[in-house]
């Protein structure tokens, strides 16, 4: 038997039909930044690994145990993005966009690498939708993030997720609460990882989702109920923008993100069809991410959508989606005289716009006919010995069965008149927003 190879573990595949599905979440998930005037940033999916040690927190699991890090041949340590943030920082200072007005504001997508334990929803090669805006404490501009979000997943049709927000305090109030949290953890029975943990980011251990551990936290101090004056405003500030926004949202005091880049106001959204991995975005502040990569002191507010997940949450919802067919006419012909035109008439359709595919080895009229079926295809273009001698075309209406007869001179108009949509336009995705 010859050798065969299969995609690494953990590693999420898609395939046609389903991969069409991907696409249009894919793109519904970053159509809100698109037209909220988000410019589009394409990132290295490998970076000096210190950026994500000191951009997203060596006491994360993401940076220490789920980083893809090698030595590259220069003998530098290089890290597969394990995310998005730390690299789009890294970008903006390098090329100092900021000098170019504030805030600013991008988008990115693409996959991303976790060295986690495999499961349903939870890969090593992720996908995600991600936006930052950078530059701005304004507090609606964490309210214009999250509803970018909140509008992303009900422009897909959504309905079944919540919305989780809290404040996590920042570099005036957070020391505080970081002495008040390592006192009361010391009083906990906590192993040695546990305890070394504490002591880079004690945050981190109220994000830890094991039994034994979140038993002793029932009692713990929260970031919330050790806030300063101005991050209480900011929060309320906030929460008020997304009322008159119509975003649902909930209070978690207990809601810790797994990076540790994040101040003020931090959020996630969980879907509840999706079981154990129900994270379906996430996001928040972190305004001295910047400073600690070696830049200015320039907040800034962003989130992560995972377009793998929210491919399944729609599944799970049942959401027919509004895939457009692959392509609106079929070839079929009939005879060598035929199937030797047969290709040149589609280029002609593909070079006006048309989307058109044909049948190819000289398949029977039967056998054609049920790829033009199964294409999508509105239209199949049927081409025999009498529409050679006559220099023309059928074209038949897959759905209503009627032909017409088209002249080969007459082709282009008819096309027009007849196929290509009247304004010629394809706005991207369609917007699906109603009121739940
Ligand atoms: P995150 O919460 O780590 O945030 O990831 C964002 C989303 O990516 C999650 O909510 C989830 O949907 C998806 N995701 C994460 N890990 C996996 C996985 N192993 N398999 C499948 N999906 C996954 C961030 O990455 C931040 N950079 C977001 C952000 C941007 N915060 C501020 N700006």
């Amino acid at each position: 038997m010859s050798e065969s190879y299969r995609a690494p573990k953990g590693v999420p595949e898609y395939l046609p039909p389903r991969s069409a599905a991907f696409v249009y979440v894919r793109d519904g998930l970053s159509y809100p930044a698109r037209q909220a005037g988000y410019g589009y940033i394409e990132l290295p999916v490998f970076e000096d690994t210190a950026l994500f040690e000191r951009g997203v927190g060596e006491s994360t699991d993401v940076v220490s145990k789920e980083m893809y890090t090698f030595t590259d041949r220069g003998d530098r340590s290089i890290s597969l993005r394990p995310e998005g943030t730390a690299g789009v920082m890294r970008a903006v200072l390098e090329h100092s966009v900021h000098r170019g007005g504030l805030p600013v504001k991008l988008w990115y997508q693409g996959p991303f690498f976790r060295a986690e334990r495999p499961q349903r929803g939870r890969y090593r090669q992720l996908q995600q939708v991600g936006v930052e805006a950078i530059g701005s404490d304004d507090p609606a501009l964490d309210a214009e993030v999250i509803a970018l979000a909140d509008d992303a997943f009900q422009g897909l049709g959504l309905r079944e997720y919540d919305l989780e927000i809290t404040s996590l305090g920042c570099s005036a109030c957070r020391p505080a609460y970081r002495e008040i949290l390592l006192q009361y953890l010391l009083t906990c029975d906590l192993d040695d990882a546990t305890r070394a943990r504490a002591a880079v980011n004690p945050l981190r251990v109220l994000d830890d989702k094991r039994p034994e551990i979140q038993a002793q936290l029932a009692d713990a101090p929260l970031p919330s109920s050790h806030l300063c004056a101005e991050c209480h405003q900011h929060f309320a500030a906030v929460c008020g923008y997304l009322d008159s926004l119509g975003v649902q949202w909930v209070n978690n005091p207990r809601l810790v993100r797994g990076l540790d880049y994040y101040t003020r106001t931090a959020f996630e959204f969980s879907h509840r069809g999706l079981g154990a991995q129900s994270g379906i975005g996430g996001g928040g502040r972190y305004d001295g991410l910047m400073e600690s990569i070696g830049g200015p002191a320039l907040t800034g507010i962003g989130f992560g959508l995972g377009v793998d997940r929210t491919l399944l949450a729609v599944e799970s919802e049942g959401i027919s989606l509004p895939i457009p067919a692959h392509v609106v006419v079929f070839g079929v012909a009939l005879g060598d005289r035929a199937r030797s035109r047969m290709l040149s008439t589609v280029t002609r359709l593909r070079r006006q716009g048309v989307a058109a595919d044909l049948s190819f080895d000289g398949r029977s009229m039967k056998a054609a006919m049920k790829s033009a079926d199964r294409s999508g295809a509105g239209w199949a273009l049927i081409m025999g010995d009498d529409e050679v001698e006559a220099d023309s075309v059928l074209f038949k209406d897959l759905a209503t069965a009627v032909q017409t007869s088209v002249r080969l001179d007459e082709l282009d108009q008819w096309v027009t008149e007849h196929i290509l949509a009247p304004d010629g336009t394809d706005s991207g995705q369609p917007p699906r927003r109603s009121t739940p």
